[in-house]
């Protein structure tokens, strides 16, 4: 039996850095040193200077590798550094295609930064590929999907935008920050480049902020590579270690996350304040089918609206459990308002126009007992009962 054969889970341990091969320690060391001492002026060893390579995180950037099945990981000081690394691929003149509610900070990037070096973008609604096609321009180099996308957590078709790509020779991109490689593999649905903000479900224990990619051949691995070491935003090693310890255990913190967070769902589906959940398990979400297809599960995040912002501000005075705060994909839940968090880098015009409300809230769901998440969200909903406009159908 190799590693190849293993289970996810078991690979989650048992990787090429189970042991290490000096000491047999079980956990990789952490390897502090910035730069190395050369023993021979015509031949420098493997580590020179830890910009370009470190034991440690690439120890981390091999089981990313690993898992996603790709050639090689890349780890770097946040996802938004992941992303904007990877986007260094791309030159001036360049069109990007790229998911219409895509994360706040990869919009800022590309309307805000990218555009002052030329590169060009189109946002579309993934979903439709009919939109995506009439996106593509002559100089259409990459296409960029988020899926499921934050926070509406909309489903794109993989397979159908990597094939695009291919016709035309672009890549695709596809950021794995909500369902990590336990439920969904990209790169073999013939996606180019993995992207994650390991500050989430990887790490898991909101106490890293990290970013990683993994690619899918050799050629590309050896121009991100270069453009990590030359843009030089890479991961600290006390931050590749957390994220390393938090991946032992990200397979059963999802599960059970997942669990909850369909139960969680459905029971906001039936609560009458509710009009709306966004969540790709629930049989009525529009690309249910193609998320069975193309992942092993829905994930533990999900989205849901209420009729107002005035009701929403109420709810989120009232509920005690989760945190309220930017992030996800932590061991406690995290409660967020998308409209001032993750998207308030997007002008109000522009969120709206995508369905981001102010009155949509985006929930993580952590390890807390599903029945202590439900009764707290129903004393907070009991709270809200007296503004009876607000009821569906109202
Ligand atoms: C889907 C997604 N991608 C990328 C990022 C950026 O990651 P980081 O905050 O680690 O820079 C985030 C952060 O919230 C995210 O939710």
């Amino acid at each position: 039996m190799t590693n190849d054969t293993f289970t996810f889970e078991t690979k989650l341990l048992h990787n090429s850095h189970k042991i290490d091969p000096v000491t047999g320690a079980v956990s990789v060391p952490i390897q502090h040193a910035s730069t190395y001492h050369q023993f021979d002026i015509d031949s420098f060893g493997k580590y020179d200077y830890s910009r370009s390579l470190n034991p440690t995180r690439e120890a981390l950037e091999d089981v990313i590798a690993e898992l996603e099945g790709g050639v090689k990981g890349f780890a770097f000081s946040s996802g938004m550094a992941a992303i904007s690394t990877a986007f260094l691929l791309l030159s001036a003149g360049d069109h990007v295609v790229i998911t219409e509610d895509v994360y706040g900070g990869t919009f800022r990037m590309v309307t805000e930064v990218l555009t002052r070096f030329g590169i060009e973008h189109t946002f579309v609604d993934m979903t439709n590929l009919e939109e995506v096609k009439l996106a593509i321009q002559d100089n259409t180099k990459a296409f960029y999907i988020e899926t499921p996308s934050n926070p509406l957590l909309k489903v794109t078709d993989i397979q159908a935008i990597s094939q695009l790509a291919k016709e035309i020779g672009a890549l695709t991109y596809v950021d794995n920050t909500f369902l990590t490689p336990a439920l969904q593999k990209p790169l073999r649905f013939g996606a180019d480049i993995v992207l994650h903000s390991a500050t989430k479900f990887l790490s898991g224990h909101s106490d890293v902020v990290a970013g990683l990619a993994v690619v899918k051949d050799e050629k590309l691995a050896k121009k991100l590579g270069f453009l990590q070491n030359s843009f030089g935003a890479v991961l600290g090693v006390q931050d590749a270690w957390l994220v390393l310890r938090g991946l032992k255990t990200l397979h059963v913190r999802l599960e059970q996350s997942q669990k909850s967070a369909i139960e969680l769902a459905e029971f906001l589906q039936d609560h009458p304040l509710v009009q709306k959940v966004h969540y790709p398990h629930l049989a009525c979400h529009p690309q249910h089918q193609l998320q069975q297809k193309q992942a092993a599960g829905p994930g533990a995040v999900l989205s849901f609206e209420l009729k107002d912002e005035e009701l929403l501000r109420m709810f989120v005075s009232n509920v005690k459990i989760p945190v309220f705060a930017v992030s996800l994909g932590a061991v406690e839940s995290i409660l967020s308002y998308p409209a001032k968090m993750s998207h308030a880098a997007m002008p109000e015009e522009e969120r709206e126009k995508r369905g981001i409300r102010n009155s949509l809230l985006r929930f993580s769901v952590g390890l807390e007992n599903v029945e202590d998440l439900k009764k707290d969200f129903s004393q907070a909903f009991e709270k809200m009962k007296g503004h009876s406009f607000a009821y569906k159908g109202a």
